[in-house]
């Protein structure tokens, strides 16, 4: 059979969609989005600082100050929470260097840990995990730490701090390995310590790095050189020399590995003295990956490929509180994205225009006329757009892994104005898409019930009832300590499990079934008395 020659059009065409699929892979190879992870007080906003500094994205750290000096105050902190342009312009960050392309996405600093946390490390490819060196592995590190483990996210170590008084070396990596279950590859080796503290060694391309000399690098042959003698005070010299010597005891980097989320590179520095930041860039840039492949439900979508694919993973009130305008943060995984594209929603199968997608940097926000894989963009909107909704070019494909945890602590929420109800249905709805609270319906017709991962967010939600809607509200307890989501195949053992317990059953915000439990026990009761049904702890939303 002969074939058929192609048209000049389609020839035409396939050549305009290869340069696109070049382009699409280009782009994609030079992006890295990460998160920083730390306990409060670690440094991280210090070093975000810093970072942009030196990505050129800002001027004046003024912006991303403002953010650290909420001294973790509850009412501090819902004051900058209600001022949106703060929360906004400082969550996703996004700076460039030497051709890489760096998005840094903000995670929730608060001490109260909640979903939004969760959520923002769905959408990135890596992250950096900042550690006080007088402190070593904390709380909320080891949390955050093990979040990345699930997801398998590949973590840099900044261990920051150096310039104070600091715990022995060796220490603090032995207790990364042993308390994180995480290889150490140290890459940088500090010369010095405490206030004797003067820059680091170089392990991978021998070098140092002296504080003295704006931390950029003095190339050496070696441990042997004898220039080292010559930049630092003999007696450090031998020092670094001993302990460089003991620190091959580590195992070397191993690329691979830091990829599967098993082994960490360690850099030093002071995010405070502005030392060590050059390094880390660079090791970000070097190894952290660029998007990488994502799972959906039909396939594994890859950042090259040429049509756009892309999910829902924050959902942020404007600006301006009297309109509800929304802003959905859209983690790009394939494809370009284009000013003026018609996007398909998965849930619905709506087509969502993309009329003026924003870039954030650290103080404005930008008309985006293009994005590529790896970036984020702000797509603003009337509440079409849910927390886990994936957007794709034509394909209806939805990617996995946007998680709701079972919350464990359940609140009704009453008004004193009966007149107020509706009021109170709608800001709930809208806050609950918002990712505020969770929303449940109790299917016996009773008030609407919240629930929060972190008791913070009731505080949350109660004053943005109050500011943003008028509606005064109160919490009263209920008698469930957990909750979890049904999933059966089998319809007519719902149906019995629901009449079992019809004061403790519910609907979710998009119609799922969820129960309410007083213990552990009653719950391993209903899974003993309904073996034909699950009951989930996490829900992965589409
Ligand atoms: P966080 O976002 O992780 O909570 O920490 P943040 O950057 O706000 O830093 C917490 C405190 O630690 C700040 O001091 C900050 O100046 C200090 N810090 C951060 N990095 C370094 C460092 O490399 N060396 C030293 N010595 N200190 C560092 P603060 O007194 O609590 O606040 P401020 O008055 O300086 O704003």
């Amino acid at each position: 059979i002969a074939e058929v020659p192609a048209s000049p059009e389609t020839s035409q065409r396939e050549q305009a969609g290869r340069e696109i699929a070049a382009r699409v892979a280009t782009e994609a190879a030079r992006r890295r989005a990460f998160a920083i992870i730390a306990h409060p007080d670690a440094g991280k906003t210090t070093l975000t600082e810093k970072l942009l500094l030196r990505g050129g994205a800002i001027q004046l750290a003024g912006q991303v100050r403002a953010k650290g000096d909420r001294r973790r105050t509850r009412s501090d902190w819902m004051k900058i929470e209600q001022d949106r342009g703060i929360s906004v312009a400082t969550s996703v960050m996004t700076f460039e260097r030497d051709g890489v392309v760096f998005n840094l996405l903000d995670t929730p600093g608060h001490e109260d840990f909640s979903e939004d946390t969760y959520r923002t490390l769905t959408a990135v490819d890596a992250a950096v995990m900042v550690i006080d060196a007088a402190k070593g592995i904390e709380a909320q590190t080891r949390k955050l730490f093990e979040v990345c483990r699930l997801r398998d996210i590949p973590i840099i170590t900044f261990i920051n701090k150096m310039d104070r008084e600091s715990r022995d070396v060796f220490e603090l990596l032995d207790e990364i390995e042993k308390t994180l279950a995480l290889d150490v590859a140290p890459v940088a080796w500090p010369v010095g310590a405490g206030r004797g503290f003067v820059g680091t060694y170089d392990l991978l391309e021998p070098g140092l790095h002296l504080m003295a000399e704006g931390s950029k690098a003095v190339r050496l042959s070696g441990l042997d050189d004898p220039k080292l003698d010559e930049l630092v005070k003999p007696e450090l010299a031998q020092e670094l020399r001993d302990s460089a010597e003991l620190a091959g005891a580590y195992q070397d980097f191993d690329h691979e590995r830091f990829l599967e989320g098993t082994m960490t590179p360690v850099y030093f520095g002071s995010a405070l003295r502005d030392f060590g930041i050059g390094h880390l860039l660079e090791g970000l840039a070097k190894f952290a990956p660029p998007p990488r492949d994502r799972p959906a439900d039909s396939r594994t979508v890859t950042a090259a490929e040429p049509e756009l694919t892309g999910f829902v993973f924050k959902i942020q009130a404007n600006m301006d509180p009297n309109h509800r305008d929304r802003v959905a943060f859209l983690r790009i995984c394939s494809g370009r994205l284009q000013k003026g594209m018609r996007l398909r929603q998965t849930r619905t199968g709506k087509a969502v225009p993309v009329n003026a997608p924003l870039f954030f940097f650290a103080q404005d926000r930008q008309v985006a006329e293009e994005a590529w894989p790896g970036d984020v963009v702000g797509i603003a909107n009337h509440g079409i757009l849910r927390i886990g909704d994936t957007l794709t070019e034509r394909e209806g494909l939805n990617f996995s892994g946007v998680p709701s945890f079972a919350p464990e602590i359940l609140r009704r929420v009453m008004i004193d104005d009966a007149m107020a109800g509706k009021k109170l249905r709608t800001a709930l709805e809208q806050l609950a898409e918002e990712g505020v609270v969770q929303l449940f319906r109790p299917l016996d017709g009773t008030p609407p019930v919240v629930g929060v991962v972190g008791a913070l967010q009731l505080d949350v939600l109660a004053a943005r009832l109050v500011a943003e809607y008028g509606v005064k509200s109160r919490y009263e307890g209920t008698p469930w300590g957990l909750m979890r989501w049904v999933a059966a195949d089998d319809k007519a053992a719902v149906e019995r499990f629901r009449r079992s317990i019809p004061h403790d059953i519910a609907e979710d915000h998009d119609g799922a079934l969820v129960a309410f439990f007083s213990s552990d026990w009653r719950r391993n009761r209903a899974a003993e008395d309904f073996p034909e049904l699950r009951f989930l702890e996490v829900r992965e939303q589409h």
